[in-house]
């Protein structure tokens, strides 16, 4: 079994993601543990989640900037993370972009959940620009955050999702979300069984079960989802 990965999940709204990881680790099929849940704001149902569920909640006081955390802020995230022994940082729906100076901090040890097959629709509203540009397969990629373009960091998997002819944003988002659900579990159990090797822009999955170990890393695969 491997050891428990330290997690510290960073939020700002309805926490499907969140409640997916909490999901994973409560039913065994998850070798993790979350120590910290941060937020930049009080009344996301995401710090409700994490607090019914015991996690350690920090709420920030963003300051001015919509879009960004101010300094102290940002000082605050890195102290919560190192007081919690975060090993691995998830942005699971947090909408604030943080500052070269914390991706530096954590280079290598942050990751995002996107509802896209980036490099396509990064930014806001990912499956609103799938279905205004007219894309018949979309999907969710989860990427290190490194501290050039928004959602450009290297992509560690992705799954594709079909977009049917007729279908409205939200049924499109929620196609996207069920499998971002799952993509993102799966990928934390590779962080937690430490599978996930990067070279530059691109990232391989050691895949131990394979015949000779370690050293036939495999490309996660981006396989279709199902309906
Ligand atoms: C998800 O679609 C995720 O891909 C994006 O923000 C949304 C967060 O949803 N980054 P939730 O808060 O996890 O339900």
């Amino acid at each position: 079994m491997a050891s428990r990965l330290r997690l510290g999940v960073l939020v700002s709204g309805r926490g499907s993601n969140l409640e997916a990881i909490l999901g994973a680790i409560a039913a065994g099929r998850l070798a993790a543990e979350a120590r910290v849940v941060v937020s930049d704001r009080a009344d996301a149902p995401a710090v409700a989640l994490a607090r019914a569920a015991q996690v350690p909640v920090v709420i920030l006081d963003a300051g001015p900037k919509p879009a960004r955390l101010d300094l102290a802020a940002e000082r605050e995230l890195l102290e919560a993370l190192r007081a919690h022994q975060v090993e691995l940082v998830v942005l699971a729906g947090f909408m604030r972009i943080l500052s070269t100076a914390v991706l530096e901090a954590i280079a290598g040890s942050i990751i995002n959940i996107h509802p896209s097959l980036l490099p396509a629709f990064p930014g806001l509203d990912a499956p609103r620009q799938a279905l205004d540009y007219g894309v018949q397969v979309s999907g969710c990629t989860v990427h290190f955050v490194d501290p050039g373009a928004v959602d450009g960091g290297a992509i560690i998997a992705q799954r594709a999702v079909p977009v049917h002819a007729g279908d409205s944003r939200d049924q499109l988002a929620e196609r996207i979300l069920a499998e971002e659900h799952r993509l993102l579990v799966e990928v934390l159990g590779w962080f937690s069984a430490k599978q996930v090797e990067r070279r530059g822009r691109r990232v391989w999955i050691n895949d131990r079960s394979r015949e000779g170990g370690t050293g036939s890393g495999m490309q996660a695969a981006g396989t279709a989802a199902g309906e």
